[in-house]
């Protein structure tokens, strides 16, 4: 992955812990890198080791930490650093996450090693969908749980996500069922 997603990690991490902490997590990795460049691709074995050794030394599990980084992902990373294509995504929860299955399409125009993932939307009413999240990546439910969070406090709209068909195997996606307040959306 892009290192962007590493240098987000670290920022949430030094955010909350300190840069020790952080230190001891690259460490337990056996992460020997000491500044990620954000346009350039790195193995994304590094970020699952990062996430992993996190998870040991703040002793949480590994899904609440995507979960966090997901709502960091959001709430900081995109909206700090690519806050027009954020913009461009749509005014309201519903209108972003329709399109959302264009997003990455958009990324990859300035980066061109992306390996996005892809998203489709399903059974729209106004006020819930059904999110199908496809990727070859295993292990990144949480994160979407986390992003989708972060969507909801982005555009101050409550909003609740559950994972209700897991993917079997790398071709299936994982679906959600994201569902939000009509009143609070602005
Ligand atoms: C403009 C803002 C965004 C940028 C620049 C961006 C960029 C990226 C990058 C660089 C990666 C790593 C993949 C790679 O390097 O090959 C990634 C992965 C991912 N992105 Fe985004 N992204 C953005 C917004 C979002 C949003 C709003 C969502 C919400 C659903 C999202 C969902 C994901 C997921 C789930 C992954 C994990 C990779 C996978 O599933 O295979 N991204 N994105």
């Amino acid at each position: 992955m892009y290192g962007m997603v590493n240098k987000a990690v670290e920022e949430l991490v030094c955010l909350h812990h300190g840069e020790d902490v952080w230190q001891r997590i690259k460490d337990r990795a056996n992460v020997d890198v000491d500044v990620f460049i954000s346009n350039e691709a790195y193995p994304d074995d590094i970020t699952y080791r990062l996430v992993g050794a996190a998870s040991e030394i703040l002793g949480q599990p590994a899904d609440e930490i995507l979960i966090a980084f997901g709502e960091h992902w959001v709430l900081h990373t995109a909206q700090k650093g690519y806050g027009q294509l954020m913009l461009a995504g749509g005014r309201t929860l519903p209108e972003f996450l329709s399109n959302l299955p264009n997003l990455h399409s958009r990324v990859a125009m300035i980066f061109p090693k992306l390996q996005p993932p892809r998203f489709e939307c399903r059974d729209i009413t106004p006020h819930s969908l059904r999110l199908h999240y496809y990727s070859h990546r295993p292990g990144l439910s949480a994160f979407v749980v986390g992003l989708m969070q972060g969507l909801g406090t982005m555009f101050h709209t409550p909003v609740t996500v559950r994972l209700a068909i897991p993917k079997g195997d790398a071709s299936e996606p994982d679906v959600f069922d994201v569902t939000w307040s009509t009143t609070s959306a602005t």
